[in-house]
């Protein structure tokens, strides 16, 4: 059931599609493995582990280099929402091209409690879960880097954090290309959102694509 729903079902309207969405979300909750929701508790303890510090190495460098340059390009000096910021391997990549307000947000205590040293006048993170807390404020440039993906509703929450961009901002969505579920995400989100740009990167046997999403321009 689970493959026949990420392969043509996944954010359609179905008969049954609710009873088909709880059935896939509980298995996942139970499996807990993969690109799917986590807990908190989970996070924490991949990342006290030391389990995310591979993102920082030289192979994982094209996919954070194109996210950057996208949004320093398309609204250069901008403020920039980064949900589900992990370590703020994005954030040190972007902090020499400025920007006006760094916020990133992250359902993991751990992770966010090692971004201490990094916060300014311009910087900020926040512990959050979000599928729950949207911030304040407005922003030009909403990346949602490899975490879409953990969100229990992902195309719901990108609805959700499209209404924080300011006018012709543009929301940024990087995913890794491993499962079902994360091309069925990035299919949706083609057919429902204005997608401008993307771009495909590929490291061995591994690609990400990544997405640019410019509401307020036709595609
Ligand atoms: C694969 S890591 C990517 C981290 C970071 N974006 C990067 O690429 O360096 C996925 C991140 O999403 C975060 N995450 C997962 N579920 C979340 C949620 N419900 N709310 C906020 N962050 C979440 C995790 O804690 C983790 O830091």
């Amino acid at each position: 059931m689970r493959t026949g729903y990420y392969t043509v079902g996944y954010g359609r309207r179905f008969p049954g599609h609710a009873r088909v969405e709880r059935f896939v979300r509980e298995f996942e909750a139970r499996e807990a493995k993969g690109d799917t929701p986590k807990e908190q508790a989970a996070w924490d303890a991949q990342y006290a582990q030391g389990e995310w510090d591979h993102l920082t190495g030289l192979k994982e460098l094209a996919h954070y280099a194109v996210i950057v340059g996208y949004g320093t390009f398309l609204r250069p000096g901008g403020s920039v929402l980064d949900v589900g910021c992990g370590e703020g391997v994005l954030q040190a990549r972007w902090a020499p091209h400025g920007y006006e307000r760094y916020l990133g947000l992250d359902i993991s205590e751990v992770a966010v409690r090692k971004l201490a040293g990094r916060v300014d006048e311009r910087t900020e993170f926040r512990a959050a879960d979000a599928d729950e807390h949207v911030p304040d404020g407005k922003f030009d440039v909403v990346v949602f880097n490899e975490s879409l993906y953990y969100l229990n509703d992902p195309l719901a929450a990108l609805g959700r954090y499209t209404e924080v961009l300011n006018p012709d901002g543009v929301v940024i969505v990087s995913m890794f290309q491993g499962s079902r579920r994360s091309r069925a995400i990035l299919g949706a989100v083609r057919r429902e959102h204005r997608v401008v740009d993307s771009t495909r990167t590929t490291q061995g046997a591994t690609s990400w694509d990544c997405l640019v999403i410019r509401p307020s321009q036709p595609a």
